[in-house]
C-alpha cells in the first residue's frame, strides 16, 4: 500500500461541493504537489488529511493506518501554511520547540533534549543560532523557514505545506522552491504541498494533482503533465498552449481553416479533431520557406519576456484563436516581429499533439 492513500475523499460545504470522490495514491518519500485554481479545494484536500476538515465520505489512510477519524494530534504529520502561522509572542527557539511539547512519537524530550532539537532543526533550514530572536526581526523567508523547522521538528512521516511561498518575493520564492526540495530529499519525508503557480508545481513535483472544481483533472509527472494534458482545463492551466480545432483530410491531414497540416500519428476516422501545441513547439523560417507543415502568419503582438519573446500571431485557421509562439531571444536577433510583420513558421508534425476525445 502506499504511504499516503485517499479514497473516495468527499466534502461539501452546505449545498456546495468542495472536494469530489478523490483518488490518491502518493509514495513514501514522494514529492506530490496539488495544483489549481483558487477554491478548487486544495486547502480542504490537505486539511482533511490533517484531521482540520472532517470529509463527509471517503477514507485516508496514512502508513498503513485508517485515520480517516483520528483527531489531528494522532495524525502524524508537520504541516506549514502560507501566512507565517509563527506566534509571535514566542522566540524563534520557543516556536520550533512548541511542537515537540505535543510529540506524538515518543517522550517528550527534556529541556536540554529539546534546546538540542530546536538547534538541530535551525541549522537544518540554514538558519543556526537565531533561537533568541523573535519572528517580527525575521524577513519572510526567513519565517517559513522557522515555520518549516517547527513542523519538522517532531520528526513526521508526512509534511504538509499549503502555499508556502505564496506571501515571499519572487527571489525568495525562488530561493526557497529549491531549499524545500532538497530537504525534502535529504530527509526523504513523504510530503504534498499546495500551489496555485504552475511554474512552482512544474519545478518542484515528482508528481502533479491538477484540480478543478474539486476534482481531480489529471495526476502525472510535471513532463507527462506539460506535454500530454488530459483535457482544455489541463492545457491551459498548465501552459499558454494552443488548442486547435481541425477537420479531417485523411488519417494524417487535418484542415484548419485554410491551413492544412500533417500529424505524425494517425487518427481514428472522426471528422473533427482538436489538438494542442505548445508555444515553444511552433518554429520560425525565413520567410519563402515550403518545407511541411509551413504557413504565413501575421504578427499581432510580441512581448519580451527576458530570455525569450512571447508572440501572438494571426493565421488564416478558421475559426481557431490567434496562436501564441514563443521564440528564443537568441534565435530572434535581427528578424522582425513587430505588429504586422509577415513570419514564415510552421508546426511540426510531431509537435501537432492530437487531444483526447472530451468525455
Ligand atoms: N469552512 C468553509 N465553509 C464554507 N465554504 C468553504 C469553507 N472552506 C472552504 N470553502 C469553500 O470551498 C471551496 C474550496 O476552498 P479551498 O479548499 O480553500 O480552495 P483552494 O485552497 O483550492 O483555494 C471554496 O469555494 C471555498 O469558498
Ligand atoms: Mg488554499
Amino acid at each position: 500500500m502506499a504511504h499516503l492513500e485517499i479514497k473516495q475523499l468527499s466534502k461539501r460545504f452546505g449545498g456546495f461541493t468542495a472536494l469530489a470522490d478523490i483518488d490518491l495514491s502518493v509514495a513514501q518519500g514522494e514529492f506530490v504537489v496539488l495544483l489549481g485554481p483558487s477554491g478548487c479545494g486544495k486547502t480542504t484536500l490537505l486539511r482533511a488529511i490533517a484531521g482540520l476538515e472532517r470529509q463527509d465520505s471517503g477514507q485516508i489512510w496514512h502508513a498503513g493506518s485508517d485515520i480517516s477519524h483520528a483527531p489531528p494530534a494522532q495524525r502524524d504529520y508537520g504541516i506549514v501554511f502560507q501566512s507565517y502561522a509563527l506566534f509571535p509572542n514566542l522566540s524563534v527557539g520557543d516556536n520550533v520547540a512548541y511542537g515537540l511539547k505535543s510529540r506524538r512519537n515518543g517522550p517528550t524530550p527534556g529541556a536540554a533534549g529539546a534546546h538540542q532539537r530546536v538547534a538541530e532543526m535551525l541549522e537544518l533550514v540554514g538558519l543556526p543560532g537565531i533561537d533568541e530572536k523573535y519572528p517580527t526581526q525575521l524577513s519572510g523567508g526567513q519565517q517559513q523557514r522557522v515555520a518549516l523547522a517547527r513542523a519538522l521538528a517532531t520528526s513526521p512521516r508526512l509534511l504538509l505545506l499549503d502555499e508556502p511561498l505564496s506571501a515571499l518575493d519572487a527571489i525568495e520564492r525562488v530561493r526557497l522552491r529549491s531549499e524545500i526540495r532538497q530537504l525534502q530529499s535529504k530527509l526523504g519525508i513523504t510530503t504534498l504541498m499546495v500551489t496555485h503557480d504552475q511554474e512552482e508545481a512544474l519545478s518542484m513535483a515528482d508528481r502533479i494533482v491538477v484540480m478543478k472544481s474539486g476534482r481531480v483533472q489529471q495526476i502525472g509527472t510535471p513532463q507527462d503533465v506539460y506535454a500530454a494534458p488530459f483535457n482544455d482545463f489541463v492545457a491551459d492551466f498548465i501552459g499558454r498552449g494552443n488548442l486547435l480545432d481541425a477537420t479531417m483530410q485523411d488519417d494524417v491531414t487535418f484542415q484548419f481553416g485554410a491551413v492544412n497540416l500533417r500529424c505524425a500519428s494517425a487518427l481514428p476516422g472522426t471528422a473533427l479533431h482538436r489538438f494542442y501545441v505548445r508555444p515553444e513547439d511552433i518554429c520560425l523560417h525565413s520567410i519563402t520557406d515550403q518545407s511541411e507543415n509551413s504557413f504565413t502568419v501575421k504578427v499581432s503582438k510580441s512581448e519580451f519576456m527576458g530570455s525569450s519573446y512571447l508572440v501572438t500571431l494571426e493565421a488564416d485557421m478558421g475559426d481557431n484563436k490567434p496562436l501564441v509562439a514563443q521564440f528564443s531571444s537568441n534565435y530572434l536577433q535581427g528578424r522582425p516581429i513587430h505588429p504586422g510583420a509577415l513570419l514564415r513558421v510552421s508546426i511540426p508534425a510531431e509537435q501537432l499533439r492530437p487531444m483526447p476525445r472530451s468525455a
